[in-house]
């Protein structure tokens, strides 16, 4: 298996990272614009190879896609991060002809590839990548669930004071502040959430993961990448090694939760096919008007790039 990672930035070179330290494919090419960067990442992750003990060959390219050939899986996470005060919509115009371009680039040498984007803002250019790629909608998709929901779940365990392995949590809608976690569908080792917390706790860390990406803009100056790269490297693994996972994926909605056209985080099965099904949720009144109010920030924001042609 072979997995190109687009932008070798602080995303990018931490989810080749985690995908070489978990022997996920036999091959990852990092590409960047910048000279030199790439490379320079790839050498140093293949040289902790002997040490972590990992066979995954990483090489990294300035701008020659022709080495990314017969990629399997594609994470493009090229693009401009937030700084403070900025939101993600803020990005649409530069990130928009970032990923265009990228995707024309991978499609040419990879054309059967399964895409994942992670540049933000995240579900537009998901919508970006879909328009370019001319892919069906199972093979192009976006990283933001799996990251909002190791958010909610690491704030759940550190609030029980329990392993953050035993929560299993889900997550819907788009990338941003109306997303919707999902109270009702998180539990601790099969107990429901809500019979180990209040419901003001629960509803104060619902709060935090909503705006979990700009606490860590404020901190830091710039965004996240730990979580954001390990959580793009879970895909890309699902699918490298047809796991069958169930995570929540930003795809374009036909129909389902009564949405069409537009790209929104759900559950879906991933694996070497990429988006093997769509769960749909029995979500109750209040779920899905919060799903829809999402569906609408997203469309807007979809909107806005239709203009920009
Ligand atoms: P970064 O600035 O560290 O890295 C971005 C890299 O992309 C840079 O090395 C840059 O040279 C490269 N790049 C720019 N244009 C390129 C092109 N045309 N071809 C190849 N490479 C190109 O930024 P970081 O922190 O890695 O973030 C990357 C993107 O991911 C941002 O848009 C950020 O907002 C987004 N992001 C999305 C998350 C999500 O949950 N979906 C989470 C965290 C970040
Ligand atoms: C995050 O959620 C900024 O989308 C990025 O960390």
């Amino acid at each position: 298996m072979k997995i190109t990672v687009v932008g070798a930035g602080n995303v990018g070179a931490t989810c080749a990272d985690v995908l070489a330290h978990k022997d996920a494919a036999s091959e990852i090419v990092l590409v960047d614009i910048k000279e030199g960067l790439a490379e320079g990442k790839a050498l140093d992750i293949w040289q902790s190879a002997p040490i972590d003990r990992f066979n995954t060959r990483t090489i990294g390219v300035t701008n020659d896609y022709s080495k990314t050939e017969n990629s399997n899986v594609i994470v493009i996470t090229s693009g401009l991060p937030r700084k403070p005060g900025m939101s993600r919509d803020d990005l649409i115009e530069v990130n928009a002809g970032i990923v265009k371009t990228v995707t024309r680039n991978v499609i040419q040498y990879s054309p059967n590839a399964i895409i994942i984007v992670v540049s933000n803002p995240l579900d537009v250019m998901t919508y970006q990548s879909y328009l370019e790629a001319k892919l069906p909608r199972t093979k192009v998709m976006g990283m933001a669930g799996v990251l909002d929901t190791g958010r909610y779940r690491a704030f759940i365990a550190e609030e029980l004071n329990i392993s953050p392995k035993d929560i299993q949590a889900l997550l819907l809608g788009g990338h941003g502040d109306t997303m919707v976690p999902l109270p009702r569908y998180t539990t601790v080792s099969g107990i429901p959430v809500e019979e180990l917390m209040s419901k003001n706790k629960l509803d104060a860390i619902v709060e935090r993961t909503k705006f979990g990406g700009g606490e860590l803009v404020k901190l830091m100056g710039t965004s996240a990448w730990y979580a954001p790269g390990a959580a793009a490297a879970r895909m890309a693994e699902a699918i490298t090694r047809n796991q069958k996972r169930i995570l929540p994926c930003c795809v374009k909605l036909e129909g389902e939760y009564g949405l069409d056209d537009v790209f929104i985080g759900v559950p879906v099965v991933l694996g070497k096919h990429g988006i093997e099904k769509i769960i749909e949720l029995d979500l109750d009144d209040q779920e899905l008007e919060k799903l829809h109010e999402s569906a609408k920030a997203v469309k807007e924001t979809m909107e806005v790039l239709d203009r920009l042609g």
